[in-house]
């Protein structure tokens, strides 16, 4: 098993991250075990801040590291907050669904989707970027599974929440999942060549 480095320091991450990296071969060592500091977020892209990400955590940890970049765009907001879904809840999740939620109904607007933007960095500087996106609409909070955003996002092609529907449908069908598929597919072609 080659060990590879989770770029994030977010629980919700790191656990939907696992279970995708096993099959592949790679040990996952999260950048908080290996104790290192979380780079600033400057970019104002879903690419750019991965990439800030992966290659921190590869460059301190002389080891690949794989980061997320990722969030919630609504089409009521202008595509808001995107890549500023964290600072957007700053910690207060039940407020922020409020102001969505309200600026839907207002504009009678439900869309959203979510955006994940992988980037693999290795010790050298090289890196890869894959994106994953995953298209529904906005509804009133429900269930308990998942993080973030989870309760009030319905995904195309069902009628409850990610929250409600747990990891083993959101994994397979999320933003994170898809940019991840993009990945393994290499490792795979690497795997065999
Ligand atoms: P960052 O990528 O660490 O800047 O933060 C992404 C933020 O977007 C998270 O803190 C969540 O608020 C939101 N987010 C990203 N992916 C998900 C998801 O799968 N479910 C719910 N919220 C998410």
């Amino acid at each position: 098993m080659s060990r590879i480095v989770i770029a994030t320091h977010n629980p919700g991450k790191i656990k939907e991250f696992l279970p995708l990296l096993a099959p592949l071969g790679l040990e996952p060592v999260s950048a908080g075990e290996l104790g290192l500091a979380e780079p600033e977020e400057t970019s104002d892209t879903f690419p750019g801040n991965a990439r800030i990400k992966a290659l921190a955590a590869a460059r301190a940890s002389g080891l690949p590291a794989l980061a997320d970049d990722s969030g919630l765009s609504i089409a009521a907001l202008g595509g808001a907050p995107g890549v500023y879904s964290a600072r957007y809840a700053a910690g207060d999740y039940p407020a922020a669904f409020t102001r969505i939620l309200t600026a839907a109904e207002a504009a009678q607007e439900f869309r959203a989707w979510f955006t994940c933007a992988l980037c693999y960095a290795q010790p050298d500087g090289t890196t890869a970027t894959y994106i994953g996106e995953a298209h529904g609409r906005v509804a009133a909070p429900q269930g308990t599974a998942g993080f973030g955003y989870d309760p009030i996002f319905i995904p195309d092609g069902y009628e409850q929440s990610y929250a409600e529907l747990g990891a083993e449908i959101k994994d397979g069908i999320s933003h994170r999942a898809r940019a991840f598929a993009q990945f393994a597919e290499t490792q795979k072609t690497f795997q065999r060549s």
